[in-house]
């Protein structure tokens, strides 16, 4: 389907430009695709001949790998000369919360950003469609223009001035899932203000997206979208998590609440578990640069609005905490307290902004000592987290201290109580009569997830707490 596009460069092997350029690749076998990094290290890994070692485990994936790597998609950290050789180029780097200065804490960091388009000034031949795959502030196409189009950069040995077309492309997929999304997208959202450059694009995705899925923007509105798609989501989770608390305090049940509301076809029964928190790596981040962008234009009320988001997810996590304590009778102190689960979600390793983090360190700033297992997550990903190593204590109380399990058995070994925070299937089988032969008496489950079979610990003695359930 595809028109004049016949080299793509993507700048950014990450988890969105490694996969994203792996389905282009496998549905589009004409068009030549480099994913570019500056780390070397990442794009060893992605050339790996073991397949297992590749950077990023999605289901799938390695599949596409193997039918596509050194046919028409390579892993290069050179950068320039595949910048040069290319027809369209996809921005994939990352857009961090910025850290200091004017608008730290809330604002996009994008330095990524601006470094990659003044390579792309410099080193991409003219006419060349620049791609915003990242996700971005409303307007940073208009700042990515305004380097492109400045004249040191682009008259570089040359008297011609170059021209780009400026497309935003966000991408939608979600970890786990990747290929799935990528493969059979609900939309794909394409903002550009050249229609020749959009249907470049828009043919790329007809090789394998229905036309009808295919959305055509202004350039704002598709990044302003993005943002908006995971506020909403975003905004979906806080909501049924604030009930789960009112179910806990009225005598209500969450799990029947969100059957009875999202069976309304208005309302859906997706993203409606309640849980200890939303985490990864983009939810609290894009909530706080869309709550930065709202007072940029002086909208207050807008801004508390999805803040209200971001305070309702740490109020869930922190009021866990408070329950555990109370429930343990007002003292944790020296008891050993194992955690089931510390991704973010279940079928990913991935650690970042996960619930359990905080939930951990308020669990050892009381004093616990925690056992913690996960299935997927290494100790030295847990121990980056906490910042804090195994067994060491901690300077400002000297008895808090965590250890990894290798099985959910050397976990609750000797504990007062079971905290499950990720919805790992595994849980769902727990062997509750050996469980609860291991743990000290009075034994606490505290659960988290609404873990299926969960009402079977009963009947070995153990104590129940669920989320959002007025009656355990
Ligand atoms: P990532 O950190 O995994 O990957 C970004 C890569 O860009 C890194 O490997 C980094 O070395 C590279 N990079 C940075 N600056 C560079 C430069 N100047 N030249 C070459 N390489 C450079 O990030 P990610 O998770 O892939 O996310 C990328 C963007 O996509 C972010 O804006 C994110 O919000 C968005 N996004 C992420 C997801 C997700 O599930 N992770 C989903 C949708 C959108
Ligand atoms: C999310 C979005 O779903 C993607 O569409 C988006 O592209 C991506 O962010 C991004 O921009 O990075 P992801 O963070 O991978 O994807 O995972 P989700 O499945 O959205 O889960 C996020 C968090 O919400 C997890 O902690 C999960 O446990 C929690 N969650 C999710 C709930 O507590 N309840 C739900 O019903 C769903």
């Amino acid at each position: 389907m595809s028109n004049k596009i016949k080299n793509i460069c993507c700048i950014g092997a990450g988890y969105v430009g490694g996969p994203t350029m792996s389905v282009f690749a496998d549905k589009c076998p004409e068009i030549t695709i480099n994913v570019v990094d500056l780390n070397s290290k990442r794009i060893e890994e992605w050339n790996e001949k073991d397949l297992t070692k590749l950077p990023i485990y999605e289901p799938g994936l390695t599949k596409i790998i193997s039918r596509c790597r050194d046919r028409n998609l390579f892993f290069s950290t050179d950068i320039e000369r595949n910048l040069e050789k290319a027809d369209m180029i996809f921005i994939s780097v990352n857009t961090p919360t910025k850290k200091s200065g004017i608008g730290a804490g809330k604002a996009s960091d994008l330095s990524y950003v601006e470094a990659s388009t003044r390579q792309i000034a410099k080193h991409a031949k003219t006419n060349t469609i620049i791609v915003e795959k990242s996700t971005l502030p409303v307007r940073t196409a208009d700042t990515i223009k305004k380097i492109l189009f400045n004249v040191d950069a682009c008259n570089d040995n040359s008297e011609i001035k170059k021209n780009f077309d400026i497309l935003s492309n966000p991408e939608f997929l979600s970890e786990g899932n990747a290929i799935k999304d990528l493969e059979s997208p609900d939309r794909v959202l394409i903002g550009g203000e050249n229609e020749e450059a959009i249907n470049e694009l828009k043919n790329i995705y007809l090789n394998w997206v229905d036309y009808k899925k295919i959305i055509t923007t202004n350039l704002w509105s598709a990044e302003l979208s993005k943002l908006a798609s995971n506020a909403f989501l975003a905004q979906r989770i806080s909501s049924i998590n604030s009930l789960s608390a009112l179910c806990e305090a009225s005598g209500a049940d969450i799990k029947e609440v969100q059957i009875a509301i999202g069976s309304d076809s208005r309302i859906g029964n997706k993203f409606i578990n309640p849980g200890p928190g939303f985490g990864g790596s983009c939810f609290k981040k894009d909530i706080l640069n869309l709550v930065y962008l709202c007072e940029f234009y002086n909208l207050r009320e807008v801004a508390l609005y999805w803040q209200n988001i971001l305070d309702l997810n740490q109020w869930q996590k922190n009021r866990l905490t408070k329950i555990v304590v109370e429930k343990l009778f007002g003292n944790i102190s020296e008891k050993k307290i194992a955690i089931l689960g510390f991704a973010f979600k279940s079928k990913t390793n991935d650690t970042r902004e996960s619930s359990a983090i905080d939930i951990c360190k308020n669990l050892l700033q009381e004093g616990a000592n925690l056992s913690i297992y996960d299935p997927k997550v290494k100790d030295i990903q847990i121990e980056n987290e906490l910042n804090l190593k195994q067994n060491i204590n901690l300077e400002t109380h000297n008895k808090a201290n965590w250890n990894f399990s290798k099985s959910i058995q050397i976990c609750v070994e000797g504990a007062d109580a079971i905290l499950i925070l990720t919805e790992w299937e595994e849980f769902e089988y727990l062997d509750w009569n050996m469980i609860s032969k291991k743990m000290r008496k009075p034994s606490w489950i505290f659960d988290t997830r609404c873990t299926n079979n969960i009402d079977l610990a009963k009947k070995y003695g153990l104590n129940i707490w669920k989320l959002g359930n007025g009656k355990s």
